[in-house]
């Protein structure tokens, strides 16, 4: 026996967990200490990098980085073009597994038995085949390959999660599952439990790929130069298609978009045309900049509700999750315009969590 794995590869994070023999839970945490690595993979002569390290060194030379590789997974037609030859998305992806499988061998120490993946709702035949061939692409440090018992959905992880922490014992129960990440993901599932087991069916379903945490951090971009400007006279036009502006400010704007989270004004340093001015941002200015972007979560959610023909009076409450979710605006949003009790559930880890307890719960028989 060794430990079994829930992998959960989003847009623009990996994350990996496991339940130990006495039934807790652990989060992997890569070699720079954190439980997130960035789906970052620099593709340089001089070798592969991937997360953090990737990202340093995609800022001086972004020809090398691949970013956000899980966009293009079902796409048979995509290469990414480094200066030092093509790779396909599976052969960056599978960088990316091989970095988590080594940071899970060195913080566990143990064997690796299995690991059970997650995919989006969207997936199709392609997306899954692009999952097992990853996975059957990467090796543990002893050289055996990787056991995948199963690919679940991103959704059936995150209500895994979600029995796991909410110690309900309800038989029946109808939630909007809200994942706001690198995109937006909504569902309507009806969720029952069982003599301890939890069945999540799946009534609606709708996703936009296309937004999701960036459209924050662009509008956050936007009222820092504007400020910028007031006080140098400089363009942010200019500023924005100059490559080492982009590259210095995008760090520091994600950095101000998540003390926004936990603090009422931060500050960043803006560097351009031999000046230097540090930003003043209060969260009340960032929410009314972005209040057009909580609209269009609404707007999906009540397509949510009309493809199915049901009402959000149905629902019990929502359940929020997705680093995104971190932004406080966003529940209370939710809560307002719809209502309902929310729910936050672990936005960073809820879906690698739910894939360890799923993991965890499999029979040798099933395998
Ligand atoms: N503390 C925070 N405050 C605000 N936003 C945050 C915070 N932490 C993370 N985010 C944002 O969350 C987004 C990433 O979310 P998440 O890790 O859930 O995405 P993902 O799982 O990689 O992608 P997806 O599930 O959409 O494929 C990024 O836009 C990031 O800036
Ligand atoms: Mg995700």
């Amino acid at each position: 026996m060794g430990i079994r794995l829930g992998i959960d590869f989003g847009t623009n994070y990996i994350c990996a967990s496991y339940v130990d023999e006495d039934g807790n839970l652990h989060r992997v945490f890569n070699i720079e200490g954190e439980e997130k690595t960035p789906t970052a993979v620099y593709l340089g002569s001089d070798g592969v990098t991937v997360g953090e390290e990737a990202l340093r060194s995609g800022a001086e030379h972004p020809e090398f980085l691949s970013e956000n590789i899980k966009r293009y997974l079902q796409d048979l037609d995509y290469t990414f073009n480094s200066p030092d030859g093509e790779y396909t998305p599976t052969q960056i992806a599978s960088f990316i597994f091989q970095q988590v499988l080594s940071d899970a061998e060195h913080c566990t120490d143990e064997k690796i038995e299995c690991a059970v993946l997650t995919c989006p709702a969207y997936f199709g035949a392609e997306g899954h085949a692009a999952m097992l061939w990853i996975a059957n692409s990467v090796r543990l440090s002893n050289g055996e390959p990787l056991y995948v018992p199963r690919i679940i959905c991103e959704y059936e992880a995150a209500m895994l999660a979600y029995a796991h922490f909410s110690h309900e014992n309800e038989a029946k129960k109808t939630v909007v599952l809200c994942d706001l990440g690198a995109s937006l993901d909504l569902y309507l599932i009806e969720f029952s439990r069982k003599n301890g087991k939890t069945e999540p069916r799946i009534i609606s379903y709708v996703g936009d790929h296309q937004f999701g945490g960036k459209d924050w951090n662009r509008a956050l971009t936007d009222i820092v130069c504007e400020k910028f400007y007031e006080l140098t006279g400089e363009d942010d036009y200019n500023m924005l298609r100059d490559p080492a502006f982009r590259a210095d400010i995008g760090p520091k704007i994600e950095r101000a978009k998540r003390m926004l989270s936990v603090r009422d004004e931060t500050s960043v340093l803006v560097k351009y045309g031999g000046q230097n001015e540090n930003i003043s941002v209060t969260r009340a200015q960032f929410e009314e900049a972005t209040g057009h972007l909580l609209a269009q979560v609404g707007m999906l959610m009540d397509h949510l509700f009309e493809n199915c023909g049901r009402s959000i009076e149905e629902a019990d409450e929502i359940v929020l999750t997705g680093g995104s979710a971190h932004m406080p605006q966003v529940g209370a949003y939710l809560r307002s315009a719809f209502n309902r009790k929310i729910c936050l559930l672990e936005p960073d880890m809820a879906v690698s969590i739910g894939a360890a307890l799923y993991a965890s719960n499999l029979r040798r028989d099933d395998f």
